[in-house]
């Protein structure tokens, strides 16, 4: 515990208002594993460019709360990040409105199984196009902003980068491209901007339903800790990784139950 007789390097410190004057788009962001991060990155005092593609009802529910709660402190963006050509445009409303750019999360994503013999260039097209080709184009965009701010990105990719899922090529190889990318990014974007990853196991299942309760199961089993992560697991190690950690960069961290051992 922190006392008098403790180092300030040891001391627990309060986490209130860590990015107070901050402003952080988050891709993705209306709804599940988004939406958490908007609002622990908000509740840190952070201003949100909450970007949503189709969401368009949920995208305003959660403007409308953290506004409650901080008034002027969230606006929404419409994009499809298919569109590249829009995504430069993206980043620089978002720069009108709030006057600069301090973090830029890549989370959106499409999920979907691809099987060898039926994949055609749509489903090419969709899964490198969310995943990996919007994450790059956005983050080309943002970086002078981001240096200026000296300032962070943090890719939300998958512990299937590495290890594949059975049935799911394309995404996996999104993905791995994308953790690819963290790496080259930091590489080039350093040293004024910080660019990391977070692989996510198993934290809320699609809604399509492509997993099963017996294949739920199978997996919840295989994690260490024998349980789905939640939500808020992502969202704390994305605060972490833009507000404190200032010597950790081209890394990717999995917050994944202890999966990524086992796999
Ligand atoms: N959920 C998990 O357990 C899990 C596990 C491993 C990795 N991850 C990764 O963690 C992140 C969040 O997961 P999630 O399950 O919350 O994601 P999700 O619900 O599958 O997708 C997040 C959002 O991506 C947006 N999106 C999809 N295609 C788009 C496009 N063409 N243009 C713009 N936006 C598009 C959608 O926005 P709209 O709804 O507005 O259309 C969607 O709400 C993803 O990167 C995912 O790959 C999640």
């Amino acid at each position: 515990m922190a006392g008098p007789n403790v180092p300030d390097s040891v001391k627990i410190r309060k986490l209130m208002d860590m990015l107070k004057d901050k402003v952080v788009l988050v891709t993705g962001a209306a709804r599940r594993v988004g939406a958490e991060i908007a609002r622990v990155l908000h509740a840190e005092g952070a201003s949100l460019a909450l970007h949503y593609r189709s969401s368009a009802e949920a995208a305003k529910a959660l403007v409308a709360e953290l506004n409650a709660a901080r008034a002027g402190s969230a606006l929404a963006f419409q994009a499809d990040l298919l569109d590249i050509g829009h995504l430069p445009r993206l980043v620089e409303e978002v720069v009108k409105h709030y006057g600069r750019l301090d973090a830029l999360v890549n989370n959106a994503s499409s999920f979907h199984a691809t099987l060898i013999g039926n994949i055609v260039e749509r489903d090419w097209d969709d899964l490198i196009g969310t995943n990996l080709k919007a994450p790059l184009f956005l983050s080309q965009a943002a970086a002078p902003h981001l240096a200026a701010a000296r300032g962070a990105i943090v890719n939300i990719t998958d512990i299937h980068d590495e290890r594949p899922l059975k049935n799911f090529p394309l995404y996996c190889a999104a993905k791995a491209g994308l953790s690819g990318l963290t790496r080259a990014l930091a590489l080039e974007l350093g040293p004024h901007v910080r660019v990391n990853a977070i692989a996510p196991g198993p934290i809320l299942w699609p809604e399509d339903g492509s997993f099963d309760a017996a294949a739920q199961a199978n997996v919840v089993s295989r994690t260490l800790l024998k349980r789905c992560g939640d939500p808020a697991d992502i969202a704390r190690t994305v605060l972490f990784l833009i507000a404190d950690a200032p010597f950790v960069t081209g890394q990717v961290l999995a917050v994944d139950g202890g999966r990524s051992v086992v796999l």
